[in-house]
């Protein structure tokens, strides 16, 4: 009896011992795969965001913040006011405007404070205030409120593939298709058939299902994975943008911890161990723009305090990883998302799954597709987009939405996808990687005999900006660029999105305002360079300026 008891005892106990080291051990391998840097450990990233202590720069600071000579604070000083005079005559209106309506409009007044490193922010927004508006657009350009074209390099986010023009006719066009229904919603109009069927037939999946914008896509996705495999939580890699809903964003930006995300390293062995030994693990969502740069967030120029942005784009090496991927989500009945919403119909017709050659799951897609108009979709096998079990009727995947199947969205998105089957659709894609690849090889050309500082990277027709020498000032290019007249989108010189309609002069009159600005830049001094100034050395300074200001700030002070 006693022997019984205690052979139970040490069974239970041997048991336990087991099961802990298990969980111990599968721990150790989830912190091996995470990135090393602070976008790799979201919680940890919030905790030292909201300890960030705000300062900025007075009128001395600001212009030699790098410990650069008081001659060239000096030619940083008068050019800094040549530039705020260009722009207070030459954006009058346009800044105007932007004023009056800031107050009002919370976004303008989020986009206009995350333009540069916060510590430079007082005397550039004073400077050189932000002119958000634009009348009109046409073939490559917008046009502002002053009547200034601007090559545009925005790219609405990623939604002007084929020109703005394309987009205005898409949208009439398709209004025309439509107006006899007008905006009544719940019963479908008939083209959305016609939406559908294309659809299968480039995402080469079964099914499909309509949404307002990426996000909600991106939501549904995930919450049909956790609904088909019964499993909690969702993979994303470091870096990677999702859309703003909580569970993709669990980081900065999200007031509340995202519990059931796990943030791991893009093309790492250690990911992959992961996804083979979690048993909890529902879906992996992949967005492929991070092939540009894997494990880095959206390179905003807010965050360019110095030169140590880098790119590089590896097409081989992310088609192998991507293989893994699938051959892994295969094995261990995990759901593969491709999140197209940025990249689909950009990369190629087909999308990234032609692109790099790998079949996802589930695939999002959203901004162009919608002919101009709002919009998010998923695409998927049918097994996993099913809503509902035959064997159990309560048990149901709820997705609904007011404004699903607009008919205004389904008729642009119908121009937008029966244009995609014509030959000059085909046109337009033939070649994209060589002329987009050759175009920036072409400018870094240019840039490097004129030796300025600043280089181009690029994934097809999606391009950053690099700087190849340590400098706490590269965002001020920004503001050159829009004096040459190049429009960028709030983030600054960290993305440059072109549309396809972009002829070789068109590129070259962008080419010959790139360099423009970049040569005025350095004239003006910004880049000055002493010996002692290493990336390194700007961070640390960087890092003593906020314990200084943590720990000595008045306000700081009145908290503690
Ligand atoms: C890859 C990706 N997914 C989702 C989204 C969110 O889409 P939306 O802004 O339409 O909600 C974006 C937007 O930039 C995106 O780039």
């Amino acid at each position: 009896m006693v022997a019984t008891t205690l052979l139970a005892f040490y069974g239970t106990g041997t048991a336990a011992l087991a099961t802990s080291v298990v969980k111990l051990r599968q721990r150790l391998e989830l912190s091996q795969a995470k990135h090393k840097s602070l976008a790799g450990h979201s919680r940890l990233a919030r905790r030292i965001a909201a300890l960030v202590p705000f300062y900025d720069y007075g009128d001395d600071r600001f212009f030699s913040s790098d410990g650069a000579p008081p001659e060239i604070a000096d030619r940083r000083r008068q050019a800094l006011a040549r530039l705020s005079a260009l722009y207070k005559t030459r954006f009058a209106e346009t800044i105007a405007r932007t004023a009056e309506a800031s107050a009002g409009i919370s976004d303008l007044q989020f986009t206009d404070a995350y333009r540069v490193p916060f510590q430079y922010r007082r005397l550039v927004r004073d400077a050189l205030p932000a002119a958000g508006f634009v009348q009109s657009s046409h073939g490559v350009t917008v046009t502002d409120l002053d009547g200034n074209r601007f090559c545009d390099l925005s790219g609405s986010y990623g939604v002007n593939l084929f020109g703005y023009d394309f987009y205005k006719g898409a949208i009439e066009r398709g209004a025309a298709q439509v107006r006899e229904l007008g905006p009544a919603l719940g019963p479908y109009h008939p083209l959305i058939i016609e939406n559908a069927k294309l659809l299968r037939q480039i995402s080469g999946l079964d099914e499909v299902s309509f949404h307002m914008s990426g996000t909600e896509a991106v939501m549904q996705a995930v919450r049909l994975a956790r609904y088909h495999t019964g499993r909690s939580h969702l993979v994303r890699f470091c870096g990677a943008y999702h859309g703003w809903w909580g569970d993709v964003q669990p980081g900065i930006g999200n007031p509340v911890p995202a519990h059931e995300t796990y943030t791991l390293t893009d093309m790492a062995e250690e990911t992959l161990r992961v996804l083979r030994t979690r048993r909890n693990i529902a879906c992996v969502l992949v967005n492929p723009l991070q092939a540009l740069h894997p494990n880095a967030s959206a390179p905003s120029d807010s965050a360019l305090v110095d030169s140590s942005r880098r790119v590089h784009f590896d097409k081989d090496a992310y088609a192998e990883w991507l293989r893994r991927l699938r051959q892994i989500c295969t094995e261990k009945s995990i759901v593969l998302i491709f999140d197209e919403v940025f990249v689909g119909f950009r990369l190629a017709k087909g999308g990234a799954q032609d692109y790099f050659g790998v079949r996802a799951d589930l695939v999002t897609y959203g901004k162009t597709l919608g002919g101009g108009l709002p919009v998010g979709v998923v695409c998927g096998r049918g097994d996993l987009m099913k809503r509902f079990r035959d064997d159990r009727p309560a048990d149901i995947c709820f997705a609904r939405g007011t404004f699903n199947a607009h008919p205004y969205v389904m008729a642009a998105m119908n121009e937008f996808l029966r244009y995609l089957q014509t030959p000059q659709a085909d046109a337009l894609y033939r070649g994209l990687d060589t002329i987009w690849n050759e175009r920036a090889r072409q400018l870094n050309r240019r840039l490097a005999a004129a030796a300025l500082p600043v280089e181009v990277a690029n994934m097809s027709s999606i391009w950053t900006v690099c700087y190849t020498a340590p400098s706490r000032y590269n965002w001020m290019l920004q503001y050159y660029l829009r004096a040459e007249g190049l429009a960028l989108s709030w983030i600054g010189t960290g993305r440059l999105i072109f549309s396809f309609n972009y002829s070789d002069e068109d590129f070259a009159a962008v080419a010959e305002r790139f360099v423009a600005a970049a040569a005025a830049m350095q004239r003006d001094g910004w880049w000055w360079r002493g010996p002692a100034l290493t990336d390194k050395a700007i961070r640390r300074t960087i890092m003593k300026e906020m314990i200084v200001h943590h720990l000595f700030s008045p306000r700081q002070r009145q908290r503690d």
